[in-house]
């Protein structure tokens, strides 16, 4: 094989943009990948159409053990660049909820921009190959791959973290750091769906597709957005944001009527519609089939009982279901499901500049496999994208 100034591996969203910036900055770079395709995760993110950039992104949107790693990069490449990138490549794009970016067709486009961007830089590309061992040699690294031995003045380690074992997520990244003595914080599936233990199992299943706004709280935390009822338990963007803090055996507390405190609601409608039912009331507020729930799980008797019969008792006892449900989740879908790691490499020993590891420039982490996780809403992808073009540029 011929000798390369930069091999990245993993052709997912960090390695391919770094393997351009470093082949724009005039590097030979050959970009590695164990999977036959580049960009898997990208393909499936957003639901087919991924959220590529969110336009508020700040290091605040990012769990880390240290908080300050993220800032340089994210600063130095903020998401008006990489917009500006996909405008250029012109691939149309929706903002679906606040800053959130997403491709107006399919998710192929972005993986297509950054192919491109490879090979207008000049990057040597190889799919389907794997690397089975990494080692420093001299002042630069050996890698042994399915193709022969690779030797290269910088290695970039672009590995991802553990989600979606089935899309070719590996631990290898985590592998080579601790060969190199670098800390590998533990690791937790996060963006993820939870499970219910019974009766709510059931429950939830029987509501399955039935979505609400909720303003779900747990360990700190509060994230206003969607929950969907699944087969399983509980998903939609409020649970997923959630899940990053939930530990297990935490209870969260679910806001079912996040605009309106329900204790003073229900006193009032009693004064005002004494003769109208919590049924009714209900259902104005939340989707039906889950107002006819809430009475099924709680009290079918309460159905025809007029409002005018509550006690106050009675009234703070529906208001604490409504604006407090408490919620022991049995557990979560794990990696089959979840859209990010939490923990992985331990940023301290390594640059924020440049991401190559204090003691031995030649090797060098980006994106997910770092111990830096974003939450929901396009804060992934522009972290590896971040990432990915300072240490490309510095390479
Ligand atoms: P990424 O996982 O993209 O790439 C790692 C690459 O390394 C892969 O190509 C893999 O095959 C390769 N690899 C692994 N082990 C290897 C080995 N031993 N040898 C060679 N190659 C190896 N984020 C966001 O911001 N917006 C969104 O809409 C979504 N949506 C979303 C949906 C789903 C279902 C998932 C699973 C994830 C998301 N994400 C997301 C998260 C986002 O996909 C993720 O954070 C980035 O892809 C991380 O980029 P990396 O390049 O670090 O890893």
């Amino acid at each position: 094989m011929k000798t390369y100034d930069v091999v990245v591996i993993g052709a997912g969203a960090a390695g391919l943009m770094c393997a351009a910036q470093a082949g724009y900055a005039g590097r030979r770079v050959l970009l590695l990948d164990h999977a036959k395709k580049a960009g898997k995760k990208i393909l499936m993110s957003g639901g087919g159409r991924c959220n590529f950039t969110n336009m508020a992104t700040t290091p605040q949107h990012f769990y880390s053990q240290n908080p300050y790693f993220c800032l340089s990069a994210l600063k130095r490449y903020a998401p008006g660049d990489f917009v500006e990138l996909v405008e250029r490549h012109g691939v149309d794009y929706v903002e679906k909820a606040p800053g959130q970016l997403f491709c107006a067709g399919s998710a192929k486009a972005i993986v297509r921009v950054l192919l491109t961007e490879c090979e207008w830089a000049g990057v040597d590309v190889r799919l389907g190959t794997c690397v089975e061992r990494v080692e420093r040699r001299g002042e630069g690294m050996r890698l042994a791959t399915s193709l022969g031995h690779v030797d290269a003045g910088v290695a970039v380690v672009a590995t991802g973290g553990l989600s979606i074992p089935t899309m070719g997520a590996t631990g290898f990244g985590y592998d080579i750091a601790r060969q190199f003595g670098l800390e590998v914080l533990p690791t937790r599936p996060a963006l993820v769906p939870f499970t219910l233990s019974e009766p709510w199992k059931a429950r939830a299943a029987a509501l399955s597709g039935v979505s609400v706004d909720v303003r779900v709280a747990c360990n700190g935390r509060e994230f206003a957005e969607p929950m969907l009822f699944t087969h399983r338990g509980l998903s939609g963007p409020a649970m997923l944001q959630i899940s990053s803090v939930w530990r297990p055996g935490d209870t969260l507390t679910v806001d079912l009527l996040p605009a309106e405190d329900a204790q003073a609601a229900l006193r009032k409608a009693r004064c005002a519609t004494p003769k109208r039912r919590l049924s009714t009331w209900l259902g104005e507020r939340l989707p039906k089939r889950l107002a006819q729930a809430l009475l099924q799980w709680y009290g079918a008797a309460e159905t025809a009982t007029p409002l005018a019969e509550y006690s106050n008792a009675a009234v703070d006892v529906w208001a604490e279901r409504l604006n407090a449900w408490a919620l022991k989740p049995a557990g979560t879908e794990g990696w089959r499901t979840a859209e990010v790691t939490l923990g992985g490499v331990n940023t301290d020993a390594l640059s924020s500049k440049d991401f190559s590891v204090s003691e031995i420039p030649q090797l060098r982490f980006i994106g997910e496999v770092l111990d830096v996780t974003g939450e929901l809403g396009g804060f992934n992808f522009q972290w590896a994208w971040a990432s990915g073009v300072a240490c490309g540029r510095a390479c």
